[in-house]
């Protein structure tokens, strides 16, 4: 890593699924989820990933974690001290250390809060289990952590059922932020709420991060989200980063045919703006069987001969603004306007 700000540099990372067929399980082809992909965090920053159903945000994200192992590549992260380690070499009790740095938000506050367990323990257990804390000093902590998230510290014997799910997926935040993270993965994190509550969530992620100078990696397929929290934005098709640049740059002048096309099939609400109409044509490649070249090239409106023999290089067309796309700053691109 060359920066001393960064926290996280992933390289070249990969996670291929096999496809098993028949009686002996045999491989007959991969599912390319993660496919070389590069990105970099810095300390305090959001990392916004987009992309549509299936082009492998989670397993990106949960590859970075090693919650998945990860077929190839290089995850290097600053830990508490300072150090940088290479989290795919870790061995399982390195990798437990390192698990109080980096956690993960999940998706959906309904399924993944165990209804059986009381706020107390739900937040406690990584502190219990990590040997962090126990007894009264557990009690306090959570405590604390409920006050931190917003939460009435009164109600830790309550059990999950008993709160409503903007309060839930804050008790989802207090569960990741016992150990006293520094990287954050929220994976689609305010998905299952209303619009009124995903505010409120989105807000206290970014309270929180300013306050703990907190990284984040914030995974959506809600490019309205993705836009109000980033700092920078990636956007993924079929397992690869096809553009990454600085949110407003990103969202203004986009670089990429398939950015495009995204923002215009989802367009940011907006009252003083008309809606652009809905154009994603096409279905989504199959990332076990993609296309020769440019992956996008059967869907892009502005596809040549090139774009099918020839995967397009990575490449970046203004300062900290990447594309792959053979014609990268030579379209004249719609963005989603000004915010
Ligand atoms: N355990 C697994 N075994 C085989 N294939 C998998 C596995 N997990 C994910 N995949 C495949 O990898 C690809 C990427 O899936 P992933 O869940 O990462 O996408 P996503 O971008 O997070 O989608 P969504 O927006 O729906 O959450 C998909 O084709 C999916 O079917
Ligand atoms: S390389 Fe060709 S097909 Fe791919 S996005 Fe660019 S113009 Fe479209
Ligand atoms: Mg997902």
């Amino acid at each position: 890593m060359d920066s001393g700000k960064r926290i996280l540099e992933v390289r070249s990372l990969r996670k291929h699924f096999p496809i098993q067929r028949g009686f002996f399980q045999k491989t007959v082809g991969q599912v390319k989820a993660v496919d070389d992909i590069h990105l970099h965090i810095d300390e305090g920053e959001t990392f916004g990933l987009v992309g549509e159903s299936g082009c492998g945000k989670s397993t990106l994200g949960r590859a970075i974690l090693r919650a998945i192992e990860p077929s190839s590549g290089s995850v290097r992260f600053k830990n508490r001290s300072g150090g940088i380690v290479e989290v795919t070499e870790l061995d399982p009790k390195e990798l437990r250390a390192l698990r109080k740095d980096m956690q993960l938000v999940f998706q959906d506050p309904y399924s993944s809060l165990n209804p059986r367990m009381t706020v107390l323990n739900i937040v406690g257990e990584p502190l219990l289990c990590n040997q962090i804390a126990k007894g009264d000093q557990l009690r306090e902590r959570v405590k604390q952590l409920m006050e931190m998230v917003g939460l009435d510290s009164r109600h830790l014997e309550r059990y999950p059922h008993a709160f409503s799910g903007g309060q839930r997926q804050r008790i989802g935040i207090a569960r990741a932020l016992a150990t006293e993270p520094r990287f954050l993965v929220c994976d689609e994190a305010v998905s299952a709420l209303d619009v009124s509550v995903q505010a409120q969530i989105l807000n206290l992620l970014k309270e929180l991060q300013e306050r703990f100078k907190l990284s984040y990696l914030f995974i959506s397929h809600d490019l309205g989200v993705i836009r109000h929290i980033s700092d920078r934005v990636g956007v993924m098709y079929v397992g690869k980063l096809v553009e990454t640049a600085h949110t407003e740059a990103l969202f203004t002048r986009p670089m990429h045919p398939y950015t495009e096309v995204l923002m215009a099939a989802k367009p940011i609400p907006d009252p003083r703006k008309k809606k652009r109409k809905a154009v994603l044509p096409g279905e989504i490649a199959n990332p076990a069987k993609p296309p020769e070249g440019c992956y996008f090239h059967p869907r892009c409106p502005y596809a040549a001969p090139v774009c099918s023999e020839k995967a397009p290089p990575w490449t970046e067309v203004e300062e900290g603004h990447y594309a792959a796309c053979h014609f990268a700053g030579q379209l004249d691109l719609q963005g989603a306007g000004a915010s």
